[in-house]
């Protein structure tokens, strides 16, 4: 089995309570082995349980990862309809056992464009889990960081002009708008398969995060490759701008 399932090795005082991933490999892992593309996100799947089921073991209370950017339109419309699919039968299959452990499921980006039957689980998954405070899952499907920037900016233009504030912008208000409101501060973003760059991510959440980026591709991924990224986490020293080293995660 090249899959990774080893134990965790516990969490860390400094763990970061806030992860993002962006779950890049799929389809690399699927040529390699001269199988579909369609195979390597089923086994993305598994990937993601995987990694979901390990991270409260390393202290994470939030897991944000990367599913469908407004950019994977572009992409032939069969793999389109394969992720697509793969949406359906994972809420499908796993709403039921997300609710019971106490995780709260939600959908970052934009629900316009999106196939209504989609739309529509993704609210029943999102209000079915609101109770939820052990764990929070953030999906980003259809998402993109420079539009939930457009929209954040456009929220609060439609509260003044609604009279609703006068308060002019600033980075709390703003973020307030953002898609990812509520959820702790960005304190780690992972990217597989060895590429190093942000892909319009989570652009606003960055700006103080550790990156660690990763040679493993996302199939292979699970709880000792998660492991190593938090060791990696541990070892930076943030600065958030000033001079004095702070522990990798500052509580909030
Ligand atoms: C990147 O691999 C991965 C994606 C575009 C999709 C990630 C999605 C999953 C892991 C499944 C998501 C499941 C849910 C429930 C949202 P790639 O296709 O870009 O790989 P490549 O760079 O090797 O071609």
């Amino acid at each position: 089995m090249t899959a990774d399932s080893a134990a965790p090795s516990g969490p860390g005082p400094d763990g970061p309570r806030h992860v993002a991933i962006i779950m890049d490999g799929n389809g690399r892992w699927a040529k390699a082995k001269g199988l579909p593309r369609a195979l390597g996100h089923r086994e993305g799947v598994q990937a993601l349980k995987r990694t979901i089921q390990a991270a409260p073991d390393f202290g994470i209370r939030c897991l944000t990862v990367f599913g469908f950017s407004t950019e994977n339109w572009s992409r032939p419309a069969e793999e389109v309809s394969d992720l697509m699919g793969l949406v359906r039968t994972y809420v499908a299959s796993d709403l039921a056992r997300l609710e019971k452990a106490g995780v709260r499921l939600r959908i970052l980006g934009r629900r316009e464009g999106l196939p209504a039957d989609i739309a529509a689980i993704i609210d029943k998954a999102e209000a079915q889990t609101a109770h939820n405070d052990k764990f929070m899952l953030q999906v980003a499907f259809n998402y993109g960081g420079r539009a939930d920037l457009i929209d954040a900016a456009r929220r609060h233009a439609e509260r003044i002009l609604a009279g609703e504030t006068t308060e002019p912008l600033n980075e709390e208000n703003f973020a307030a708008g953002l898609a990812t409101a509520g959820s702790p501060p960005l304190d780690l973003i992972i990217r597989t398969s060895g590429e190093q760059r942000l892909s319009n991510f989570l652009l606003w959440e960055a700006a103080y995060a550790e990156l660690v980026f990763q040679d493993i591709l996302w199939p292979d991924y699970g709880p000792k490759a998660l492991g190593e990224a938090v060791a990696a986490f541990a070892q930076r020293e943030r600065r958030y701008g000033g001079r004095e080293p702070a522990p990798a995660r500052v509580s909030a």
